[in-house]
């Protein structure tokens, strides 16, 4: 299967070895790859959206560790390791929602700490090399969520899909536009209505953008039409991508997706979640728990230069919301369909 959109490469060039990512805040207008060489480079492409969407946030994350290693593994190790701390620090702090961040963190400290006695040279080549494992195994689990998903959508069907959850949100292939590309690859005729996903326009910009790329076809709308269409029977499924999913189902995903779960339910329309296990936090009970990260009132009161709002108005900017578990079809997973997910499905995923 070709992968059209290669979201975050690492560069190995003479001797020097850095990160780089197409940055998603330019798209589609530029496509561009910025360079990065610090864990403190890195955290600010995630912060500032370059890179986005929660699996390609992890591997962003777990390569930040790594660029910090080696730019330190020629200090002693009890130096290294402070100032590796601090690296995973101020990555941790890039963004709150998406569990994919912390989860790619657990990984690289665990394999920090399984070379406990290593020099800082040894270690900063393990750490790199788990990076690289996050990576390339984050394709392999879209494949597998897209081949598991596939079989749900009909020849035919028009599947709505909100914010973007496809190759740039991932290491490749995408979640719910994995699933959408694996249906289209095994030869059904898919088309997708993309939501325009206001306020940073996810949709419009870089779903809208893959989808043209490849040719499959996209029709954009914006969010407030959904409802309209699901009316007019335009809008046969759902797919949309998590940022965490709670121990009970409940899922918290881009701003939107909870209206449009609950017009799904009104429209007996099916509600689907692409969701690799890496998204899935056992750890938090409910949705209600979910951190919510806010973002800047700016982008709710403009767009780049142009400010259409009043000056001085209240704003809010709540950037992902909750959809409970009870408006969830399925959960398309790597390692199977979960239909109507709750707490006792989840543990049974992971026992
Ligand atoms: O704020 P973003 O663009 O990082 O939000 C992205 C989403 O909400 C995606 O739907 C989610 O991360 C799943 S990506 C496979």
């Amino acid at each position: 299967m070709t992968q059209a959109v290669v979201t975050l490469r690492w560069m190995n060039e003479s001797g020097k070895q850095w990160l780089e990512m197409i940055d998603q805040t330019r798209l589609p207008a530029v496509f561009e790859y910025l360079s990065y060489d610090s864990a403190q480079g890195v955290a600010e492409g995630i912060r500032t959206m370059v890179v986005r969407g929660a699996p390609a946030i992890g591997v962003a994350a777990a390569y930040g560790v790594a660029l910090e290693a080696l730019q330190l593994r020629n200090l002693p190790r009890a130096e290294f390791d402070q100032r590796l701390q601090q690296g995973f620090e101020v990555l941790a702090e890039s963004r709150p929602t998406a569990v994919n961040l912390f989860w790619a963190l657990n990984r690289m400290h665990v394999c920090w700490q399984q070379h406990g006695t290593a020099d800082a040279v040894t270690l900063s080549d393990e750490l790199l090399k788990e990076a690289k494992a996050i990576h390339s195994e984050d394709v392999d689990i879209n494949l597998a969520m897209g081949a598991a998903g596939a079989a749900l959508l009909s020849d035919g069907a028009r599947v709505l899909t909100h914010c973007n959850a496809g190759a740039l949100a991932t290491a490749g292939h995408g979640t719910a536009l994995g699933v959408i590309r694996s249906a289209v690859a095994s030869g059904k005729r898919i088309s997708v209505i993309a939501d325009e996903t206001r306020p940073f326009l996810q949709g419009a910009r870089l779903t809208a953008w893959e989808m043209v790329q490849e040719k499959i076809p996209v029709t954009l709308i914006t969010d407030n039409m959904a409802g309209h269409m699901m009316a007019r029977g335009e809008v046969d499924a759902v797919i949309v991508g998590t940022d965490r999913v709670a121990a009970n189902g409940d899922v918290a995903n881009k701003i939107g997706t909870y209206m449009v779960a609950v017009l799904a339910h009104r429209h007996g329309i099916p509600f689907y979640v692409a969701c690799p296990l890496s998204t899935i936090d056992m750890k938090i009970a409910r949705g209600e728990d979910i951190p919510i990260e806010e973002r800047s009132p700016l982008e709710v009161t403009g767009y780049r230069d142009c400010q259409w709002a009043a000056a001085g108005v209240m704003v809010r900017n709540p950037s992902f919301d909750v959809t409970p578990a009870e408006l969830v079809t399925a959960l398309i997973t790597e390692k199977g369909v979960i239909h109507q997910p709750d707490m006792y499905k989840l543990r049974q995923l992971f026992s």
